[in-house]
């Protein structure tokens, strides 16, 4: 199925009683897994700056990072959507969003992700008049962490309650087929929820709040063990296997002189 079309559909989840699942993959193998099993919706995150490249934080990342890893990822996957993030700074005019959402999608992704609300509208326009399905993401927004100071919970005040709902509606009103949600208080993220005609993603916003969840892969399955979210629920220890089956290998190999 084509990307708009897959888009779409999830964009219809909003009123079906099936959550929509969504896991982020930087590389074929996890992606052709995650769609084998089943997946909804891969994202090829800019959290693979912290993940697989080692940075500090997301504001690393480049668009070269992404192209390399979302054509790697996209060779892994036929039925789940391949959403991959635009980096910080990448979409700054809405020429330019949408020059980059086009590189994205010639290496095979079949939408892309951005974050803001209000203040990206226009970008989100300009990307979908050229028929490329755009993901929002509100809340805490990790390309902003330096300003920020940290990654901190989002809809606490009125202030931020009111910038929520603001960004979420000009995010619908803009054409986006769904909105990550992070970090945001479990109430506050129920009512965009009960707001939005489109399905939210939630990451960090509690149970039951969202019409979908996302979440990183390496903290659902352990293998980045160095830092893990408080609102991750981790369902393997890759780390402590990949740890044991090296240390065999090395007794194996130092017996074998
Ligand atoms: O980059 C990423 O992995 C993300 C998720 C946290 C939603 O944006």
């Amino acid at each position: 199925m084509p990307g708009p079309k897959k888009a779409e559909a999830l964009r219809q989840r909003k009123s079906s009683s099936i959550p929509i699942s969504s896991l982020t993959a930087y590389d074929y193998p996890t992606a052709r897994l995650l769609d084998e099993a089943g997946i909804d919706l891969i994202l090829v995150g800019d959290s693979l700056g912290m993940v697989v490249l080692g940075f500090p934080d997301t504001t690393h990342v480049n668009m070269e990072h992404m192209l390399h890893h979302a054509a790697a990822t996209a060779r892994g996957a036929t039925k789940a959507l391949v959403v991959a993030d635009l980096p910080i700074d990448s979409y700054s005019t809405p020429k330019q969003a949408l020059a980059n959402a086009r590189r994205l999608t010639a290496v095979g992704a079949e939408a892309v992700k951005l974050e803001g609300g209000v203040r990206q509208a226009d970008k989100v326009r300009a990307i979908l008049d050229d028929g490329i399905p755009v993901l929002g993401h509100l809340g805490m927004l990790p390309q902003r962490v330096l300003e920020e100071g940290g990654y901190n919970k989002k809809g606490k005040s009125e202030d931020e309650i009111e910038s929520l709902h603001e960004g979420a509606l000009a995010l619908q009103d803009a054409g986006c087929f769904a909105i990550v949600l992070e970090s945001v208080i479990p109430a506050v993220a129920t009512s965009l929820t009960e707001a939005l005609d489109i399905p939210t993603i939630g990451i960090g916003c509690g149970d039951h709040t969202c019409d979908g969840e996302i979440a990183v892969l390496t903290d659902v399955i352990g293998s980045y063990p160095w830092f893990v979210p408080p609102f991750a629920t981790q369902r393997a220890n890759v780390a402590t296997d990949i740890s044991t089956a090296v240390k065999g290998y090395i007794d194996a190999v130092q017996r074998s002189a």
